[in-house]
């Protein structure tokens, strides 16, 4: 049966090869983002790879009230979801003591704020489905090793990344009465167009990612779009909840994300 799929951040990168991947099973799959052009190319795309349907939504999450009218447009069109995949995310790469008080604020607020106000708005209407259906749902969100280690160059995101995993572990607790479902991703390091501008910056740097990773290759968006799939599933992962699944080679088990980020501050320069 078609499910009801949100993926903020869905426009681009991990995002949008998770919307492909719901889209690949039939789903019905709304995505939003900042830039309405990315999302409607992003819209064919999924369309094309076999979603029931599609939405998009031009919606910085942010915003508690456009977070608000998004939840109510999609409930108007869908119903409750099925599955929020709460992906929206900024970063950048700034030394602790050069970020300023609004540096730290736009990273806080799209990615702890942000991460907040959809499960909230999306949460709330998944609830009431529930006490209607009686049926299993689910959110992911997707953090980083940095959440519970330290992020040397991304006070802000792991800052907030660590907000998200609480967030997602109190969410499995306390909505585990309403049939939701709440874990985590943690992608390794991969690269694309942004990863390259903003955080490895020059080809030494990224191979001496690789080297830090123990399967010695960037992970991919499509294989993390594959456990996100799986722990999306009521039918494969019905009774997983609050867990934080690494797809990332091994690269938390080595700590060597201390080194790494380090590297990038200092190629960085800011
Ligand atoms: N280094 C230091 N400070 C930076 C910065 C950088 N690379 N990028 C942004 N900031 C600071 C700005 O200087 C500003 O602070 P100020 O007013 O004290 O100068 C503050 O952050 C907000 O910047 P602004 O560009 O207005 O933010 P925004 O709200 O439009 O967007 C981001 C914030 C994080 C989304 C933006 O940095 C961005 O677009 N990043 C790249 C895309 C991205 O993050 N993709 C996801 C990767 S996970």
């Amino acid at each position: 049966m078609a499910r009801t799929v949100m993926v903020t951040g869905g426009g681009t990168g991990l995002g949008k090869a998770a919307a492909l991947r719901f889209a690949r099973e039939g789903d019905r799959v709304a995505i939003c983002g900042r830039r309405t052009e990315v999302l409607e190319a992003a819209s064919r795309e999924i369309a094309a790879a076999g979603a029931e349907g599609v939405a998009i939504f031009t919606c910085d999450v942010r915003y508690d009230d456009d977070v608000a009218k998004m939840a109510a447009a999609v409930h108007e069109r869908w119903g409750a979801l099925d599955v929020l995949l709460a992906n929206a995310a900024g970063n950048f790469v700034c030394p602790a003591e050069k970020l300023s008080p609004n540096g730290w604020k736009a990273v806080i607020e799209i990615v702890l704020n942000g991460t907040f106000f959809c499960c909230s708005a999306f949460g709330r209407k998944m609830i009431e489905a529930h006490a209607a259906d009686g049926r299993g749902r689910s959110i992911v969100t997707v953090v980083a090793d940095y959440a519970w280690a330290a992020g040397p160059g991304v006070i802000h995101s792991a800052s907030a990344k660590a907000g998200v995993l609480a967030l997602t572990r109190t969410l499995a607790v306390e909505w585990a009465r309403h049939g939701i479902r709440a874990n985590a991703v943690s992608p390794g390091p991969f690269r694309s167009e942004g990863t390259d501008k903003n955080l490895w910056l020059d080809e030494t740097l990224a191979r001496e990612i690789v080297e830090s990773i123990p399967l010695r290759r960037y992970t991919t968006p499509a294989e993390v779009a594959e456990s996100i799939a799986f722990l999306a599933d009521e039918s494969k992962a019905g009774y997983i909840t609050g867990a934080c699944l690494p797809v990332d080679g091994g690269h938390w088990l080595t700590g060597s994300h201390l080194g790494f980020l380090d590297a990038i501050a200092r190629a960085a320069k800011p």
